[in-house]
């Protein structure tokens, strides 16, 4: 399976990609479109094509589209605009139905993007066999319980907009995390940069070793996201990393993590009754409302962010 993409939606691929490889045990590549369509990629008759576009126009995503055509691709996309460019010229589309996205970032564009993506990854996984009918409806469960565990994160705000106070100013924001975190970290800083023009940057949180710990000096903001029990004790040995060169530990972690004394400076308690691999969508959220009060502490237009434009229909 290769997921092409841009922006918010190439992120929401690289957070699908963990579940898809985890139910389906089929192996999953994301691709930026705009590399893809000049990559001559190894595409054939044996690849299904998954494309992800809120717009359904941006033209990366459609020349990536020709190009893995032209090598015989199957090509399923998973658009919000009915009738869209690229919902007609694929095989098969699944709308997300989100809705009308107004704002020139996106937000529901990318959490339905991951919906569909589970759905998706549960279908297959049953159809598939890797999947018992048990583990399936559990999960599924626990998609129908989605809303009201985003709104929780969402009711998060008033500790959030605390949060944006104290760091608006702050030249620099990395987010950290490993695995699907590290995915959704990917989307926060994209969305913390579009709408409040702090510089950010995601990094896989063991990455940090291998050049980036250079950057953490006293005072650097670093939000921690840290929801997943298999990589938990890594990361809380990366924020160690960074509490002991100074960095500001801001932790979005499950309801009821356990950190040392005096290991972070701030937490964000995402309070998910769900199984880790549906929590980065309460997550994302918590996330997204970051760069919302960060950009509208900093007197921006979070919805008309200055250079962007809402679907990137030219090259
Ligand atoms: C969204 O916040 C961004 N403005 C942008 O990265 C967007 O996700 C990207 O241009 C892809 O757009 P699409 O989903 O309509 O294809």
């Amino acid at each position: 399976i290769v997921i092409p993409a841009c922006g918010s939606a190439y992120y929401a691929g690289c957070a699908g990609k963990y579940t898809i490889e985890k139910l389906c045990r089929i192996p999953v590549t994301t691709e930026l479109a705009s590399e893809l369509r000049y990559a001559d990629p190894l595409i054939d008759g044996h690849t299904l094509l998954i494309v992800l576009s809120q717009s359904g126009e941006t033209a990366d995503t459609i020349a990536a589209i020709r190009e893995a055509q032209s090598k015989g691709a199957y090509v399923l996309s998973i658009v919000n605009v009915v009738g869209s460019t690229i919902a007609r010229i694929s095989d098969d589309v699944i709308y997300t139905w989100a809705g009308p996205e107004i704002a020139v970032a996106t937000t529901k564009g990318y959490t339905t993007q991951v919906s569909v993506l589970y759905l998706l990854a549960l279908y297959l996984g049953e159809k598939r066999g890797c999947l018992s009918r048990e583990e399936a409806a559990k999960l599924t469960d626990d998609l129908m319980i989605l809303p009201q565990m985003v709104q929780r994160a969402i009711d998060l705000n008033p500790q959030i907009a605390q949060l944006a106070e104290r760091y608006k100013n702050n030249p620099s924001l990395f987010f950290i995390g490993r695995n699907v975190d590290y995915a959704v970290c990917m989307e926060g800083s994209l969305k913390l940069k579009e709408i409040s023009y702090i510089h950010s940057e995601a990094y896989a949180a063991g990455e940090l070793k291998h050049g980036t710990i250079s950057h953490i000096e006293p005072g650097i903001p670093v939000i921690t996201v840290a929801t997943q029990a298999n990589v938990l004790a890594k990361t809380i040995s990366n924020m160690e990393e960074v509490k002991a060169r100074g960095g500001m530990i801001i932790a979005v972690c499950r309801k009821g993590t356990v950190f040392a004394e005096n290991s972070v400076d701030l937490t964000l308690e995402i309070d998910a009754d769900l199984d880790d691999m549906l929590v980065p969508l309460p997550t994302v959220c918590a996330l997204q409302l970051i760069a919302y009060y960060t950009s509208v502490l900093r007197g921006i237009d979070p919805d008309k962010p200055r250079n962007l434009a809402k679907a990137v229909t030219t090259e």
